[in-house]
């Protein structure tokens, strides 16, 4: 988790064009976050899978693929944006591209209004953090995470970069979430806890004791209950 720095306010700039990288159902939720976001005004969707043109998300639609970032930024005065992949390490591989290709890509956050973020918290650059999310405390968020709908990451929490935690999910105090680590839909985090990076916590799971990386823990009481590598999927 590098060179945080606290929320940006994009009210106080001017209107920024932007893309959203990718558009699944995650891709479309945090153009859907946007358009609530003044200061950014959405040009559409960079999905290597999808025909230019797709209609994707109300009236927005699919401009290219990764390598026609350079010509979309100069052609639509484009700044920058965000990749809204669900899975983790695609997260990381896609951002890795654009970063080769388009150095100058401003990473964005996409930040429903009605996420509470505490004004001591800080938060990096290309996450996203859903309607209704709670960030309290001291908590320090790294970059290319998400925060789902509902999930509430409690006081003095750590999550690194390209960490998810799903909808509802509920950290208590003083917990560390790895880089790259997924937290599924439902799960309880006991206060103090870490878990290392590269590791997948399975839906509804109650965690009380510390995870290993690259490890996979699920059930109430979570358990160990099985070993991963980077990149391997889980959704
Ligand atoms: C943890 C997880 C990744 C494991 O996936 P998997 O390795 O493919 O596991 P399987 O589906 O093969 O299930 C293996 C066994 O574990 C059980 N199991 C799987 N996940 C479980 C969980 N979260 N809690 C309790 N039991 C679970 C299954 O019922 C199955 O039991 P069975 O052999 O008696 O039938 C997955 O179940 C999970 O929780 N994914 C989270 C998805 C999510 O949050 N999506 C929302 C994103 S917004």
């Amino acid at each position: 988790m590098l060179n945080q720095t606290f929320i940006e306010r994009p009210e106080l700039m001017h209107t920024k064009n932007i893309v959203v990288i990718g558009a699944s159902g995650h891709g479309k939720v945090v153009a859907d976050i946007l358009a609530h976001m003044p200061g950014y005004r959405v040009m559409g969707f960079i999905d290597a899978y999808l025909k230019k043109g797709t209609v994707c998300f109300g009236d927005l639609t699919v401009l290219g693929a990764e390598q026609d970032l350079p010509a979309l930024m100069a052609t639509q005065q484009i700044t920058g944006g965000i990749v809204g992949i669900g899975d983790n390490w695609i997260r990381s591989q896609v951002v890795a591209k654009i970063q080769a290709l388009v150095p100058s890509f401003e990473f964005i956050n996409a930040i429903h209004p009605a996420a509470v973020i505490s004004d001591t918290a800080s938060i990096g650059h290309g996450n996203v953090i859903a309607a209704n999310a709670v960030i309290n405390t001291n908590t320090g968020i790294g970059h290319h995470c998400i925060i789902n709908t509902a999930a509430c990451i409690e006081h003095d929490n750590r999550m690194d970069d390209y960490a998810s935690v799903a909808p509802r999910v509920v950290t208590g105090g003083n917990v560390s979430i790895g880089a790259y680590t997924a937290v599924s839909i439902g799960a309880v985090v006991k206060h103090g806890i870490s878990i290392g990076e590269q590791s997948i916590i399975g839906a509804g799971a109650v965690v009380l004791k510390p995870v290993e990386p690259f490890s996979i823990w699920y059930g109430v009481p979570a358990r160990k209950m099985g070993e991963r590598q980077a990149g391997d999927r889980y959704l």
